[in-house]
This record gives C-alpha cells, sequence and structure tokens, in this order.
C-alpha cells in the first residue's frame, strides 16, 4: 500500500464497549504518537472458529456503519488441555459459566497451558481491511488471583511472569508482553509507514 495522507492526523477510533480493552490500546498508541478515541457503535460479532475472521467481519461493519477508518480487536483464551476451547467462544464461557467454571473444567489438570490470541483488524472507508496478530503463552492458575483488568486475567500467569496473574499487573506491565500490545505495536507500525500527518 503505498503511503496516504489521512485527514485526521495520526489518529483512530478503536470501536468497543470494553473500557478497559481501549485503556491498554489507548497507552500503547500514545507510544507510537497516534492519539485514539473509543467509539462505541453496535457491530454484530459472527461466531466463527477463528478470531480474525471475527475482527474482519467486524471492521468492516463499523467502518461502513460510522463511514470513519477504524480498528476493532477480538481475542480469545485457548486452552490446550481442553483442545483450545475456549477460543473464539471465550466472551460466551466467560458470560456463562465464568472463571470459576473454567477452573472446574480444568480441575486438578497439571497440564495447564494456555495462551491468548489478539487480531485487530483495521478498516478504512473504502472497505479495505488489513489485520495484526499477537499471541502471549502462559498457564492457568489454580485460583483466582487479582482485581486488575477485566475477564479472564485473574486465572492467566503469562510465560515468563510465572507465579503472577494478568490480575496482580498494573496495566503497563500487562502491556509489556500482552496478546493485546503485540497486535496493536504491529497495527501502529504499519500505520505510521501508511499514513502520514
Ligand atoms: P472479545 O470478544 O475480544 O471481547 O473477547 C472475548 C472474551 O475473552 C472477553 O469476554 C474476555 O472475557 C476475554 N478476553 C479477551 N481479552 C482478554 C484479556 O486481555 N484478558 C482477559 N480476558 C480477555
Amino acid at each position: 500500500m503505498t503511503s496516504k495522507s489521512f485527514p485526521y492526523g495520526r489518529f483512530i477510533y478503536f470501536v468497543t464497549g470494553n473500557i478497559h480493552k481501549y485503556f491498554e490500546a489507548r497507552q500503547i498508541l500514545a507510544e507510537f504518537n497516534i492519539a485514539s478515541a473509543m467509539l462505541k457503535i453496535k457491530v454484530s460479532e459472527i461466531q466463527d472458529d477463528d478470531v480474525e475472521n471475527v475482527a474482519k467481519t467486524s471492521a468492516k461493519e463499523a467502518a461502513k456503519t460510522s463511514g470513519l477508518p477504524i480498528i476493532v480487536e477480538d481475542a480469545g483464551l485457548f486452552i490446550e488441555a481442553l483442545n483450545g476451547f475456549p477460543g473464539p467462544y471465550s466472551k460466551f464461557v466467560y458470560n456463562t459459566i465464568g472463571l470459576k467454571g473454567v477452573l472446574r473444567l480444568l480441575g486438578n489438570e497439571q497440564k495447564r497451558a494456555a495462551y491468548f490470541k489478539s487480531v485487530v483488524a483495521f478498516c478504512d472507508s473504502e472497505g479495505t481491511v488489513e489485520t495484526f496478530s499477537g499471541i502471549v503463552e502462559g498457564i492457568i492458575a489454580n485460583k483466582i488471583r487479582g482485581t486488575s483488568g477485566f475477564g479472564f486475567d485473574p486465572i492467566f500467569e503469562p510465560k515468563g511472569k510465572l507465579g503472577k496473574t494478568f490480575g496482580e499487573m498494573s496495566i503497563e506491565e500487562k502491556s509489556s508482553i500482552s496478546h493485546r500490545s503485540q497486535a496493536l505495536r504491529k497495527f501502529a507500525k504499519w500505520y505510521r509507514k501508511n499514513f502520514q500527518s
């Protein structure tokens, strides 16, 4: 893609209804001098085995509805002993059985490896989509620990920081390694290269 002049300068709308996701994204984008705003518009989240397809479809719909260049992010928790479950169904699982339910499903299982995957999808007002992904590996803790963050943060211990869940970390510490920060950093580098202010 050739370098384009972007009418709003280095600025991007992050479409989400999740304020925690936005706070994480805002900080990371700011590292690249990209200003952002949270745009809360209703977009349908398709059911698909691949979080990339979910993010892409939502991004296209959000750009069409708003008429603005936007990013959407979709993530999932993949647990090895459960053959990747809940993966793209993470939201449903979180809202139904929750953290306690996931811990119950795993029981005394010794193999507790898991990873988070994040896909950031950018879509411009012409419907062109680009995606960027990030993965963080870790394990599912034995019990709920910590009150920071959101979702499965209190039961996920990332590799390299075993003994500490995302829920026990500051937003900065989580973002130094998280799936979302990796995907957003890839997006930010691409955006700066392709869209001049
Ligand atoms: P979403 O569809 O991207 O909003 O994510 C699906 C579900 O995964 C959410 O309901 C959260 O419970 C969970 N999730 C996504 N990202 C994270 C994260 O960074 N930490 C903990 N849980 C997350």
